[in-house]
């Protein structure tokens, strides 16, 4: 099933393997994406994935980080995305522009400004974003945040992307309205599990009017929160305690996504957990060594990045790693029986994301109609040919991703690419691969 096509609305896509958002350094310090940005999404293209969903693509001007990553907050922006789409699109590729924004999971700045502690509620969060306290949004600033995502979605139309995907998960913006741990407010944005999807109804109406109803809208759904990992304090407490342990489960999410079918999605895509990284969003090791680096990039941005760096730095690795490593573990095809209930339940497209390779397994997951894509990212990284393999019959590449989790923290900071230094002969090599991925092989011999 992996090669056979399939349609979603007028779409059609020519294998069921969509590569999923893998966000970086892609862009200038505006925000303008960069030719790295347009080498980097072709390759995937050239190399046989029947789609490409963008990195999450900043809708909020200030809540845009970290800096150097692509922003479509501005028509200035549409023209380089549209260059890029055009050179996907030569390789029978489609090209969903998935827009979102961190809310208080904004992780760095250059200087630490309110906006980045802007969130649905006012609490404190140990590990996810810089602020040292999340501020509740007022209902001006609310209304503000649905129009930045409708004109984000009439900017992705007009640069001539196939779809547009909302991210309701990785503990941004609209999970932190949905999560009921996090969301503690009592107005229309809060206090029943109606409330708190009102931000993401509002969003999804509005962009639907700029795009209108012929255009593709995907939501990017968490299946399920599991606020307890990973190391997630979150002060003060909030009641019932199953609220405040778990987050949604699994029933409310499929009353949302029922909604969102009530709506008028074309799609659905299935992952799972709160916040990035997160272990059921990224199952696989927690990158101490990486983590450290990040915290302490930021240090100087609030007490609360002061006193993480602290921490992580005054533990040594031996006792910090098994603490810090609780809950992560990688998990082949994590999401693919969720995404089955999803698809059950709606009858809607559905993308299963997280821990695939083996094509076996893909296949598996296909055939049983637990999804109708399998959307990858780290393994595609480290292996950027991997459908051209199992279109040779390779079950397995050579040399797999490993799940180490590098990759999505220190990316954050450096170059796009494998940074897993046990896969390549020497460090050398390491890098040549990562050069290749920011400038095409044309542009870096003229740069030579
Ligand atoms: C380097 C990197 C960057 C990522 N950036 C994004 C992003 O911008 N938006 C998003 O929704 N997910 C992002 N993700 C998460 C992936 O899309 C994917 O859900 C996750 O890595 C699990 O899939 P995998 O097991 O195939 O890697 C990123 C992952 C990696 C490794």
């Amino acid at each position: 099933m992996i090669f056979d096509p399939f349609q979603i609305k007028n779409l059609h896509f020519k294998n069921r393997i969509i590569r999923s958002s893998i966000g970086g350094k892609m862009a200038y310090f505006d925000g303008t994406v960069s030719s790295a940005f347009k080498n980097f999404e072709k390759r995937f293209a050239e190399n046989d994935v029947a789609g490409i969903i963008s990195p999450t693509i900043a809708v909020d001007d200030k809540r845009a980080s970290p800096l150097e990553y692509p922003k479509l907050t501005q028509d200035r922006f549409i023209k380089p995305i549209a260059e890029a789409i055009k050179a996907v699109h030569n390789y029978d590729c489609r090209y969903i522009i998935q827009i979102g924004e961190a809310g208080a999971h904004t992780q760095t700045s250059l200087f630490n400004q309110k906006e980045d502690s802007k969130s649905s509620s006012t609490l404190f969060d140990f590990f996810y974003g810089y602020q040292n306290r999340h501020h509740a949004m007022t209902i001006e600033e609310i209304e503000m945040a649905v129009n930045n995502y409708a004109e984000a979605a009439r900017r992705v139309r007009e640069a001539g992307a196939d779809g547009v995907e909302i991210t309701a998960s990785k503990g941004y913006l609209i999970q932190q309205f949905l999560n009921p741990g996090v969301n503690r407010r009592t107005d229309k944005y809060g206090g029943s599990t109606d409330k708190r999807f009102q931000i993401l109804e509002e969003i999804v109406l509005a962009v639907k009017k700029k795009v209108g109803e012929d255009f593709p809208i995907g939501i990017r759904l968490s299946a399920a929160d599991y606020n307890y990992l990973p190391l997630n304090i979150r002060l003060p407490i909030t009641f019932p305690l199953k609220h405040w342990y778990f987050g949604n489960t699994i029933k409310e999410n499929l009353y949302y996504a029922q909604k969102l079918k009530a709506l008028g999605i074309a799609y659905l895509h299935i992952d799972k957990g709160y916040g990035f990284p997160n272990p059921k969003g990224n199952p696989g090791g927690f990158p101490v060594h990486e983590i450290k680096m990040f915290n302490n990039a930021g240090r100087h941005l609030s007490f609360k990045s002061w006193a993480r760096a602290v921490a992580f730095n005054a533990l040594p690795e031996f006792i910090l790693h098994p603490i810090a490593n609780i809950g992560w573990k990688y998990v082949p095809g994590i999401s693919a029986d969720d995404a089955k209930i999803f698809k059950d339940a709606t009858g809607l497209p559905v993308i299963a994301n997280g821990g695939f390779q083996e094509m076996d397994l893909i296949e598996k997951t296909l055939q049983e109609g637990k999804a109708d894509f399998v959307a990858m990212a780290r393994p595609l990284l480290a292996n950027v040919n991997l459908v051209k393999l199992f279109q040779q019959g390779l079950n397995t590449p050579e040399i797999p991703c490993t799940h180490c989790n590098r990759c999505p923290v220190r990316t954050a900071t450096y170059p796009l690419g494998c940074y897993d230094i046990t896969r390549f002969k020497s460090q050398d090599e390491m890098e040549e691969q990562i050069m290749e991925w920011v400038a095409s092989s044309d542009e870096r011999i003229n740069q030579l």
